[in-house]
């Protein structure tokens, strides 16, 4: 077998584990689950959410996936007792599938970054009826741009953990952040603003345990820092033994958190100041008119306010978020391609190609039969699938691998690691806690619990 890869150093780590966890979860999704939630009462119960679950679970996959090096399936297989291994075998492939589903509608959207940014650059070179057509929803733009960002995700992740993805992640994220920071500026100065943010920090506390709501913000909380699939296990495989682990994982939960709640400082206000130009948002029953578009509206909307300068200011971040969903979609890819390679014997290059055609195939199903398929499949993916594996992982970190043998894996990078605070309280949280409060939101949701 090739030597694995890994990580060439803790920042390369954190970069690429962030630019999994920072992608169109946070600035595509966030701000569409706050407009049709309430504002601030989800913006409340997702953080919330994020500390008491994701960063634990979150926990969990990084802990078993560089004790065990190696991918999802053989990662939870090695540390498996023999009455256990189905289980293991279970997890680690519906992991896969929901990676891969996952990836199938996540490109359909990213395809959109792709053609929202060359949209621009037409603008610029005088082609507006291009621009019009790069820029209006129809079939062959989605058909078009989807396998665009298929070539650039399995490109990257044919040539191997440290030299794609690296490179990828860490050099255009701090730019992303710039950029979002000046625009949060340039919002304050416009009508309605000021609005978008009293709904937005100000929560509604009669909301935060609606069952909707809350079973939104779990599949938000999971989504957006990657987890329940089995990315983070497979990227925790690439960690030196020698980190710190759970410092690692905060540093990646609070970036991941913080981009969400910067993009929901742009996107909420932006909606307001749109609505203050004429653009209408929500309808008369208050719910989003066109939420998957949300961004492609409100954001556009506010770039034309700056003249000139908005087109190069479009392009800008229709590009770098671009680059934001690759560095997460290879995160994805990279699921069942680890798997393919080092379970099955494919080469790297080959198993990308193979798996990523094939995913490509589910996105193409996708886009001809989009009003049904879309936001089914990302239900099912997002609010179900990735919380119900988030707790078989934390099953197999608190109830099936051994207590010794995680300590001993924690304490390669930090010795102290008994006497932790970390120590006291994780093992049997995600033992007992993570799977109680998940099981109590879907039975919340389903209406089987009140509270
Ligand atoms: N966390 C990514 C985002 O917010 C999405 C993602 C989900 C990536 C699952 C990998 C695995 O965009």
């Amino acid at each position: 077998m090739a030597a694995r890869g890994e990580f060439s150093s803790r920042m390369a780590f954190v970069l690429a584990a962030s630019g999994s966890a920072i992608g169109l979860g946070n600035i595509w999704g966030f701000p569409i689950k706050v407009a049709s939630n309430g504002g601030g009462a989800f913006v409340f119960t997702y953080v919330v959410l994020t500390f008491l679950l994701a960063y634990p679970i979150l926990m969990a996959e990084l802990i078993i996936g560089r004790h065990a090096k190696s991918d999802t399936v053989t990662s939870l297989v090695k540390i498996s007792g023999s009455s256990t291994k189905p289980l293991a075998f279970l997890t680690g492939y519906w992991g896969i599938l929901t990676a891969s589903l996952i990836l199938s509608f996540y490109a359909i959207v990213a395809g959109w970054m792709i053609a929202f940014g060359l949209g621009s650059a037409a603008e610029l070179l005088g082609m507006n009826e291009f621009k019009e057509w790069l820029t209006s929803f129809s079939l062959y733009r989605n058909l078009i741009f989807v396998s665009l960002f298929y070539i650039l995700t399995i490109g990257i992740v044919a040539n191997g953990v440290a030299s794609g993805i690296e490179k990828w992640s860490t050099r255009l994220m701090p730019m992303l952040i710039v950029l979002i920071l000046a625009l949060i500026a340039y919002i304050s100065t416009q009508n309605g603003a000021a609005e978008g943010w009293r709904v937005y920090l100000q929560p509604d506390f009669s909301r935060i345990l609606n069952p909707d709501l809350l079973i939104s913000a779990l599949g938000q909380a999971f989504f957006s820092l990657s987890l329940g699939v089995g990315t983070m296990m497979v990227y925790g495989s690439y960690i030196s033994k020698s980190e710190n682990l759970p410092k690692l994982g905060a540093t990646v939960a609070l970036m991941d958190i913080g981009i969400a709640f910067m993009a929901g400082l742009l996107v909420i206000p932006a909606m307001y100041v749109a609505q203050a130009n004429g653009v209408t948002i929500y309808n008369e029953a208050g719910a989003l008119i066109d939420s998957d578009g949300l961004i492609f509206t409100v954001l556009p909307a506010l770039f034309k306010t700056m003249g000139f300068a908005g087109i190069i200011v479009s392009l800008l971040f229709f590009t770098l978020m671009t680059i934001a969903a690759v560095t997460s979609s290879i995160s994805m890819l990279e699921v069942p391609v680890s798997h393919a390679q080092e379970s099955h014997g494919m080469s790297r290059k080959s198993a990308s190609w193979a798996v990523g055609t094939a995913i490509l195939a589910t996105s193409i199903i996708i886009v001809f039969n989009f009003g049904t398929l879309f936001g089914l499949v990302i239900d099912l993916t997002t609010k179900y699938s990735e919380p119900l594996i988030g707790i078989l992982f934390c099953i197999f970190a608190g109830w099936v691998w051994q207590r010794d043998s995680m300590l001993k894996e924690l304490e390669q990078g930090s010795p102290d690691m008994q006497n932790t605070l970390f120590w006291k309280i994780w093992p049997t949280y995600v033992k007992v806690v993570c799977p109680v409060i998940v099981l109590a939101v879907f039975m919340h949701s389903f209406g089987l619990l009140n509270f």
